[in-house]
């Protein structure tokens, strides 16, 4: 999965590789509030900034702690660094990653203000482990709905419905493991259908049915089917990423 934190890593590597050695020893603000003046604006004055280990960027992020809004700042390994917000239970937490000294001193608002979210959830008949909130009609405050960046691609909905199971899932559907990104109607058997919308959490109605979508002759039923299931495991990625 291309994440802005691994195009990071990747850039540090080649800066790395030709020599460049900024990257080795990026100073980044470290703090916590309350514990200091950390927060939103960020005031920098008698902050000071510590050296990161290598392969490392620059983060800020806000939290809920006790109802009251904690921020920190400082570094963090790039690969596990998502720049925008989650959402779950009512409660938004936000980040993001940069790649230049002291760069962390950005307001959190500011840097993920442009930054596209998806609802997450699915929804199976006849399966315990599944959001009931996320079926028709959607409830966007429901059990098991969680608000999520969407860096590379576009927000969708996803239904099968196969052997008398059908699911719904709202998800992003991302550029880097769909071949052709979001394409919507559904495959030529009608098991699979999608929609896909490119606005702030516009992932909120039902997916197109197959009588009402004409099936798309340049869409393959198989490889339709590959980057579905591909979407859905990121789903699940996503969410373990939000439980942890
Ligand atoms: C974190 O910052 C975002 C963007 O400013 C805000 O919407 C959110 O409510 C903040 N989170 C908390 C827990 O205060
Ligand atoms: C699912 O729930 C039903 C009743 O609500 C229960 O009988 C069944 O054992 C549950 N199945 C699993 C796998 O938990
Ligand atoms: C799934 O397909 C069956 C017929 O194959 C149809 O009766 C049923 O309504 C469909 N369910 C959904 C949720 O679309």
């Amino acid at each position: 999965m291309k994440t802005p934190g691994s195009m990071l890593l990747f850039a540090c590597t080649l800066f790395a590789v030709a020599g460049i050695g900024s990257c080795a020893a990026l100073d980044c603000y470290d703090c916590s509030f309350p514990a200091s003046n950390c927060g939103d604006p960020f005031d920098p004055a008698g902050v000071t900034p510590m050296a990161c280990p290598s392969g490392n960027v620059c983060t800020a992020q806000n939290s809920s702690s006790g109802g009251t809004e904690v921020f920190s700042r400082g570094c963090t390994e790039a690969d596990s660094c998502t720049t925008g917000c989650v959402t779950s239970e009512g409660v938004t937490s936000c980040s993001y990653c940069c790649n230049e000294d002291r760069c962390n001193s950005r307001s959190i608002a500011d840097a993920v203000a442009d930054i596209l979210h998806c609802y997450y959830c699915t929804y199976k008949s006849a399966s315990n482990f599944s959001s009931p909130a996320c079926n028709d009609p959607f409830n966007p405050n429901g059990d098991g709905v969680v608000q999520y960046p969407c860096a590379d691609g576009q927000c969708g909905v996803l239904t099968t419905n196969h052997t008398g199971q059908s699911t719904l899932s709202r998800l992003c559907i991302s550029d880097s493991t769909s071949p052709r990104g979001c394409t919507p109607g559904c495959d030529a058997l009608g098991i699979t259908c999608q929609t896909c919308c490119s606005e702030n959490l516009c992932n909120v109605g039902l997916a197109a049915t197959p009588s009402t979508t004409k099936p798309s002759a340049a869409t393959p039923t198989v490889g339709g089917g590959k980057a579905s299931l591909a979407a859905i495991s990121l789903v699940s990625a996503g969410l373990l990423v939000v439980l942890r």
